[in-house]
């Protein structure tokens, strides 16, 4: 059979609405290359990556030393299963665990199974280790998370859109207001059935909601007081996205997370994906202490391709360029900058209210109803100027360029964001 080649981005958009399922409502625009903090589209037109897939590609597309550690291992042995060892498996859990300074990792593949993941050992660790009895563990989650889309996922989520129809729920979930201590504590003293706290540090799609600085610490303390655990979900905020190397590490910018304790809120159980691959390979992990993961016995969880060769191969490459990148400083620095910069345009204009987040990962909240169309259009228009990012609700537009940008980018970003958010003054 012959494959239709695509060559217009209408011909593909079309397809796409023909023959794929319309589970995504995905901005306009057909991308056939990327490198660095650009991409191309089909027509040969070039862009900032404003989204980079939702912060999996912080070390920009397509970094020829990813690439070339997936090329490698991708011809020299792709996937044994879990059946067998392989030579990669062992160096890669070494290499990560000393990386995030915990004693062990589950590797896993998308972002959602490793949420599961750390769902699993929490209950299962509440039941051998804490002593809660079978079937009662409750597990905290806080309102407008995003965690994923499996089915219990989506349980606890109060995304309307993304539930409904897709009952019965899974059970053993308690939902809190987000940046609410009081509410952790009542909900931990309501019970003594609690096995966790599963938290984002800033909630990405739900609009880039930074907590107060002392709230992980804060979460963190309670968690430990009530015998709970402390699981951070920083898929979205992990591996300098934020400015440090997680965004448990507060205001530290060290390379090493724990070399300064003081600003270092260490989770009981830590959940990574998208960049820990560069967004070169789905890669996710779930890293805890042996205290927690040593709950998880044979035959209990796993993937066929949960860490694979290849996997493990991308994920090395892709942690060592945040260090050899310095992506941490270059994130926090640039974030400053960002805001500043829009701050500036803010104070002078009615349309954009505020902006907030804390190093590459930023938000603008447009001055208008959460159904208008406004963040949508603006999106477009920055698109036809140059520049890819998408709304995340209604009104917010999200801004999470690759790490690897330099100043001269981010100011001609600034440049093309304010250009374009001017057109759509009254
Ligand atoms: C905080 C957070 N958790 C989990 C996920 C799910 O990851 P995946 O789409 O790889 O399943 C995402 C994806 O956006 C996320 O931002």
């Amino acid at each position: 059979m012959q494959l239709e080649k695509v060559t217009a981005s209408e011909q593909a958009i079309e397809m796409e609405d023909k023959y794929g399922a319309h589970n995504y409502h995905p901005l306009p625009v057909v991308l056939s290359k990327g490198k660095g903090v650009h991409v191309w589209d089909v027509e040969g037109k070039q862009y900032y990556d404003f989204l980079s897939a939702y912060s999996a590609v912080n070390q920009g597309h397509c970094h020829p030393k990813i690439v070339k550690a997936m090329h490698d291992q991708a011809s020299t042995l792709s996937l044994t299963s879990r059946a067998f060892h392989n030579d990669i498996l062992g160096p890669y859990e070494k290499y990560v665990t000393e990386y995030f300074n915990f004693d062990k990792v589950l590797p896993m593949n998308t972002g959602a199974e490793a949420v599961e993941t750390a769902i699993k050992i929490a209950r299962k660790w509440a039941y051998e280790k804490k002593g809660v009895e079978e079937h009662q563990a409750q597990i905290i989650v806080c309102e407008n998370n995003f965690h994923g889309r499996t089915t219990t996922v989506i349980s606890f989520s109060n995304d309307e859109n993304a539930r409904k129809n897709f009952g019965p729920y899974t059970p053993g979930f308690i939902k809190i207001p987000y940046n609410d201590i009081n509410a952790l504590k009542e909900a931990l003293e309501s019970t003594e059935n609690i096995a966790g706290f599963l938290v984002e540090p800033i909630q990405g799609e739900a609009g880039v909601f930074t907590p107060a600085d002392d709230y992980m610490k804060q979460a963190k303390e309670l968690c430990s007081q009530h015998n709970a655990l402390f699981i951070a979900d920083e898929i979205q905020t992990g591996i300098a996205r934020t400015g440090g190397l997680l965004a448990v590490c507060g205001n530290c910018d060290c390379q090493n997370h724990c070399e300064r304790q003081e600003t270092y809120t260490k989770p009981d159980m830590l959940i990574l994906g998208k960049a820990l691959s560069g967004g070169n390979y789905p890669v996710s992990a779930v890293l805890a202490d042996n205290e927690v993961m040593n709950v998880i016995q044979p035959g209990q969880h796993g993937s066929t391709f949960g860490g694979n060769p290849v996997a493990g191969a991308v994920a090395i490459a892709a942690l060592d360029v945040v260090k050899d990148e310095n992506l941490i400083q270059n994130a926090r620095k640039l974030g400053n900058l960002f805001r500043s910069e829009l701050n500036k345009y803010i104070e002078q204009t009615d349309l954009v209210s505020l902006v907030r987040g804390r190093g590459l990962l930023n938000a603008i909240v447009i001055n208008d109803s959460e159904e208008s169309s406004t963040a949508w259009d603006i999106c477009m228009a920055l698109r036809d100027n140059g520049l890819l990012a998408k709304p995340t609700h209604g009104n917010i537009i999200r801004f999470a360029p690759p790490l690897v940008m330099t100043e001269e980018e981010l100011l001609d970003c600034v440049a093309i964001i304010v250009k374009t958010l001017k057109q759509f003054e009254k």
